[in-house]
C-alpha cells in the first residue's frame, strides 16, 4: 500500500501529488489534479509515517514546498484567493478552470499543518536556512512571509467565509472539520511563529485559535452527535476532522470523550443502516463496519469510503493511546461506549480498556482489509454498498495515506504524533 502511494506524490518530481493516478476512474471523472487538501494530508502521513528518517523523504517534502510556493503566488483566475482555490494542473501548476465547488477553504489550515511539521523535521536536520527562506521568511516581499505564514495569515481574516465543504457539495460559513483543522493550524503556527521570533504573529494567531475553539463546541455538539454543519449535520467528515484536527493541548473533542463516544454510537446506526454490506459482513463473521460520507449521498452510487472507515480505527487507536496516557474516562462515559462497541461490560483498568479500543480498531481495519485484499491492496476510493467491491477512483493518494498513517501510531513512540 505504501508503494502505490508513493508513485501518486512527487509528480514528474515537480512536486505536485496526484489525487488519484491517470484513468483512474472512468465512472467519477478525472482524478489526475492536484487537489489542494488530498495533497496536504498526503503529505503530512508521509511525515507521520516516516519518524526519525526524514532524509529518506526530504527531497519529496522540499519538492512539495517547492510546488506549493508556486501555487502560491499566482492571481487566481476563477475569481477566489489561490489559498482556496480546489484543485490545481499538475502539468503546470495553475488553477483549474473548469467549473467547480469553490472556494475550499480547508487547505491554509491543512497545508499550513503539514508545512510545519516540514519545518520541524528540517530544522531537526540542520536545515533551518531553508525554512527561512521558504518556510517563514520575516520578510512580507519573500513569498510574502512564506508558505506556512501566508497560509496562517489567510485563516486569520478567511475563517468565517462561506465555503465549500471537504466533500465539495454543500457550503457554510462554520463547517467542523473546517474550523477544527483550521485551530490546530493556528495553534501550531503561534508556537512555530514564537520560535521564528514573530511574536505579533504568534498572538494573532493563538488569539484567533481561541475565537473558533469559542464557538465550536456550542456549534456542533447537538447533545446527541457532533455534527459537520447545521445544514449538513451527519457527516463522516466529522470523523475524519476529529483525527486530523485534534490538538492536545485544548484537550477539545478528546477520542474517549463522551461527544465521541456519543457520536461513534450514532454514526454505527447511520451507516449501519445505510449499507447492506455492512449487515452481510456482520452476519459472516468480517469484524467492524464501515462508515461513509452521509446518509443519502449519491456520488458513485453513495458508499462506504475506505479513507473515513480508517480514519474511525484511527479514531480508536487514539481512544488507546489517550488512556494510557490520561486514563480510564468516567462509568458515565464508558457506559456510551459499551453501547458504541455493543458490549455488555468494560474493563476499567487503563491497561486492558486500551486494549479493547486497539482491537475495535482493528475490527474496523479488519473489514477494510476484507474489501481490498483481493485488489492486491490497491485502496481505492469507495466499497461497493451492497457487494464491497472496490469502486470510483483507483489508487486513491488519500485512502491509501490514512491507512499507515494508523500504523505509524503505533510504532511511534513519539507521543507528539498523536496530536
Ligand atoms: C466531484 C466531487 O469531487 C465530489 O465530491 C462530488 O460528490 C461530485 N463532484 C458531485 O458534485
Ligand atoms: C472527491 C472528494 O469528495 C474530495 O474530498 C476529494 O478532495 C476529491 N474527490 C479528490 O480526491
Amino acid at each position: 500500500m505504501r508503494g502505490y502511494f508513493l508513485l501518486n506524490l512527487n509528480v514528474n518530481g515537480a512536486g505536485g501529488v496526484a489525487a488519484a493516478p491517470k484513468f483512474a476512474t472512468t465512472t467519477a471523472g478525472s482524478y489526475y489534479y492536484h487537489w489542494l487538501r488530498d495533497a496536504a494530508l498526503s503529505m503530512r502521513a508521509l511525515q507521520e509515517t516516516n519518524p526519525g528518517n526524514f532524509t529518506d523523504i526530504e527531497s519529496i517534502v522540499k519538492s512539495y514546498i517547492q510546488w506549493e510556493l508556486k501555487t502560491q503566488s499566482q492571481t487566481d483566475p476563477n475569481g477566489v484567493d489561490v489559498r482556496v482555490e480546489p484543485k490545481f494542473e499538475l502539468s503546470n501548476a495553475s488553477p483549474y478552470t473548469g467549473g467547480w465547488c469553490r472556494p475550499q477553504d480547508d487547505a491554509p489550515g491543512l497545508r499550513s499543518t503539514t508545512m510545519i511539521i516540514a519545518a520541524q523535521n528540517l530544522i531537526n536536520n540542520n536545515e533551518l536556512s531553508y525554512v527561512q527562506s521558504y518556510l517563514w521568511t520575516n520578510n512580507a516581499n519573500s513569498y510574502n512571509g512564506g508558505a506556512i505564514k501566508y497560509d496562517l495569515d489567510y485563516i486569520l481574516t478567511g475563517y468565517a467565509s462561506n465555503t465549500c465543504d471537504l466533500w465539495e457539495e454543500t457550503q457554510s460559513t462554520d463547517f467542523f472539520w473546517n474550523r477544527i483543522t483550521m485551530k490546530k493550524a493556528l495553534f501550531l503556527g503561534s508556537q512555530f511563529a514564537t520560535a521564528m521570533g514573530d511574536t505579533s504573529s504568534a498572538t494573532s494567531y493563538y488569539n484567533t485559535a481561541l475565537t473558533i475553539n469559542s464557538t465550536l463546541y456550542a456549534n456542533h455538539w447537538n447533545g446527541v452527535f457532533i455534527q459537520e454543519s447545521t445544514n449538513h449535520p451527519q457527516d463522516g467528515g466529522v470523523i475524519v476532522g476529529l483525527n486530523d484536527g485534534f490538538y492536545a493541548e485544548d484537550d477539545l473533542f478528546a477520542p474517549t470523550s463522551l461527544e465521541v463516544a456519543q457520536t461513534v454510537a450514532y454514526y454505527n446506526a447511520v451507516f449501519c443502516g445505510e449499507y447492506a454490506i455492512n449487515t452481510q459482513d456482520t452476519a459472516n463473521g468480517v469484524p467492524g463496519i464501515l462508515y461513509g460520507r452521509y446518509k443519502g449521498d449519491v456520488y458513485a452510487g453513495g458508499n462506504p469510503w475506505q479513507l473515513i472507515s480508517a480514519a474511525l480505527a484511527s479514531l480508536f487507536y487514539r481512544g488507546a493511546i489517550y488512556i494510557l496516557t490520561n486514563g480510564v474516562p468516567s462509568s458515565d462515559v464508558l457506559n456510551v461506549w459499551k453501547a458504541a462497541f455493543n458490549v455488555a461490560s468494560l474493563p476499567t483498568d487503563a491497561t486492558s480498556l486500551a486494549q479493547v479500543f486497539a482491537a475495535q480498531g482493528d475490527g474496523v481495519l479488519l473489514r477494510v482489509r476484507y474489501h481490498v485484499a483481493g485488489s492486491g491492496f490497491h485502496v481505492w476510493e469507495q466499497m461497493d454498498r451492497n457487494t464491497g467491491f472496490q469502486l470510483s477512483a483507483a489508487d486513491l493518494t488519500w485512502s491509501v495515506s490514512v491507512v499507515p498513517s494508523l500504523f505509524s501510531l503505533l510504532l511511534s513512540d513519539d507521543v507528539s504524533i498523536v496530536r
